[in-house]
């Protein structure tokens, strides 16, 4: 058996890009990556983007923003780009040195400059053009051309270090070990809540394991910060779920926030994780009220059968039902809504910062003092 027996990366092969030496190249410039573009890089890099082995050019840029597809037909649904302003790079530059913290990382021999049309894809991905919306406004802010052309890695690229790094061959090696057919895995950028294990719980109660998958790259700056995430994964873990059957990792993608679109990028690469099944719930990957409740879950529906290859587990808004004490949704709960209290990380980091209780119904006592503990310090 090999790696990809668990399931076939996004378009058939895992697309791994390893550590090579520098060459000298000449007219080269040194480019210190925005976080962005270091998540973006680093997921290349690590085969999560596969079948991307770099960024994208013109027309895959464009095709993406067409018809959700790279020009060679594979499903793609948001555009992977090193954006820059025209100003930046010289006309006569042939290679970027690309740094992080002033150390060089990775080369990008530049094949193409292209520009981009920053309204149309905030439209066409994000659905809105509005700069009040965070992914739309990093959109905005990075500049409206692009580059792209062959990169190499020079260093491991990690935007986080602990024993929860692990890369799409490691953790199909894991699931492998561990003789997993089925996993699940789960996308997240919030503190867990009541709400999520619930998700989490009944995917153990249908698949072999669950891939519990935060996302640690660049968010919003309300997000609460990954190490408080971290450590509330690790004690719910500890006490509630089974050790053999769960298996917690980092996804160090960065958030864009644009709900069914990103769903769909999520789903790829999990899928390239080795992943079978994943989790959508309500507003996946949303914010504010630019998208509906279960948008993310309804763009599935359009894609043909047999271009995704990754099955997917849709739940309903769930909430705490105080009649039936316990998490429930509307196809589990009989009572009334004013029996429900609703269950977010929205309310969760409001509660947070304004120095209130997590109530009980809201997360296990001992993941509500690590993130009270995370608040006040
Ligand atoms: S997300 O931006 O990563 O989607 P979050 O961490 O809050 O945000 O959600 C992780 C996953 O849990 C998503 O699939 C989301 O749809 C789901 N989810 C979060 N809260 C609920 C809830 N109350 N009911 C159902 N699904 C939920």
């Amino acid at each position: 058996m090999t790696s990809q027996d668990l399931n076939t990366p996004h378009g058939g092969i895992l697309k791994e890009l390893l550590v090579e030496p520098r060459r000298k190249l000449s007219h080269s410039v040194r480019w210190e990556l925005t976080p962005r573009q270091y998540a973006d890089l680093e997921m290349i890099a690590i085969g999560a983007y596969s079948p991307l082995e770099t960024f994208m050019g013109k027309s895959d840029y464009f095709s993406v923003i067409d018809s959700m597809h790279l020009t060679d037909g594979t499903l793609w649904p948001i555009p992977i780009v090193f954006q820059f302003h025209s100003d930046q790079i010289d006309q006569g530059a042939k290679c970027l040195e690309l740094t992080r913290d002033s150390e060089r990382v990775a080369t990008l021999e530049i094949e193409e400059i292209f520009k981009l049309d920053l309204e149309l894809e905030a439209s066409r991905i994000y659905g809105t053009t509005s700069g009040d919306h965070p992914g739309v406004s990093i959109l905005y802010s990075g500049g409206d051309r692009a580059v792209t052309g062959r990169l190499s890695i020079h260093a491991a690229i990690l935007g986080y270090e602990g024993p929860e790094y692990l890369t799409p061959a490691q953790t199909r090696k894991v699931f492998k070990e561990r003789n997993w057919k089925s996993v699940a895995a789960f996308q997240t950028r919030n503190p867990v809540h009541r709400a999520h294990e619930y998700l989490h719980k009944i995917a153990l109660e249908v698949v072999d394991g669950l891939f519990l998958n935060p996302l640690v790259g660049q968010t919003k700056s309300d997000d609460v910060p990954v190490p408080a995430r971290m450590a509330a994964y690790s004690v719910l873990l500890d006490g509630y779920y089974p050790s053999d059957r769960t298996l917690l990792g980092v996804y160090p993608a960065a958030m864009r926030y644009a709900g069914p679109k990103e769903a769909i990028l999520h789903a790829i690469s999990r899928k390239n994780y080795g992943c079978t099944h994943f989790i959508v719930g309500r507003d996946h990957a949303g914010v504010g009220s630019y998208y509906s409740t279960y948008a993310a879950q309804e763009i599935f529906d359009t894609i043909p059968s047999g271009e995704l290859g990754i099955h997917i587990l849709k739940f309903e808004h769930s909430f705490y039902c105080s009649l039936c004490h316990q998490v429930a949704s509307k196809r589990t709960c009989p009572h009334g809504t004013e029996f429900h209290l609703s269950l977010s990380g929205t309310k969760v980091r409001e509660l947070l910062s304004s120095g209130k209780e997590l109530p009980p119904e809201f997360s296990r006592p001992e993941v509500a003092e690590v993130l009270r503990r995370a608040y006040q310090s």
